[in-house]
């Protein structure tokens, strides 16, 4: 039997190729816990999470830099821990708990500490390092309770500010370190 033009464009349609690009193309479903809230939604299986976060869950405070992994701007937390959402994908952080920058502040809206000391050290200007610069910020003094000058010098360097020349930074996140600390001596 002779194999007519329509049957090669048959084989063509379900090759193993166009196979794996109907399943890269398939929703999946996600489950997850942001900022406290379960919630889920539906993603490509490509998809990478700092755009699940903006365009699925509305929550743009977390900001797309570099989408490299180099710049930091897109850092948020996964179970507590300060991670790129450029480079990693959705569907990896199903059951996950994901902090962003907008659960920071507490349920009345007051400002977290370090998002109060940022202000009152001039720690930004255009503010598109923020998130990130804050989201290190909080997972570092977690890990390191009384870090000295070049300890933060250094956790800060994880995410790229062309403004500020780290002044205000390192002064805003050396005063949060010293008031844990002394939070921490007076309920010893
Ligand atoms: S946007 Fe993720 S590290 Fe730059
Ligand atoms: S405040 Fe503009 S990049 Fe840091």
């Amino acid at each position: 039997m002779s194999h007519s033009m329509h049957d090669t464009m048959n084989d063509a349609a379900s090759s193993p190729h166009d196979e794996l690009l109907d399943n890269a193309n398939q929703l999946v479903e996600i489950s997850l816990t942001v900022n406290g809230r379960a919630v889920s939604g539906h993603c490509e299986p490509r998809k990478l999470l700092v755009d699940f976060l903006r365009e699925d869950l509305a929550l743009t405070g977390t900001h797309a830099g570099c989408e490299h992994g180099l710049c930091g701007a897109c850092t948020i937390h996964i179970d507590g821990q300060a991670a790129r959402s450029c480079t990693t994908l959705a569907v990896q952080v199903d059951g996950s708990r994901i902090t962003t920058i907008e659960g920071l502040a507490d349920k009345d809206n007051r400002l977290h500490p370090l998002q109060q000391a940022f202000h009152e050290h001039h720690a930004l200007q255009c503010g598109f390092c923020t998130p990130g610069m804050l989201m290190t910020a909080l997972d570092f003094l977690d890990s390191v309770p009384d870090p000295d000058e070049a300890q933060i010098r250094d956790a800060m360097s994880a995410v790229i500010c062309r403004c500020t020349g780290y002044q205000g930074i390192v002064a805003a996140v050396t005063a949060v370190a010293q008031q844990m600390s002394n939070d921490r001596r007076n309920t010893r």
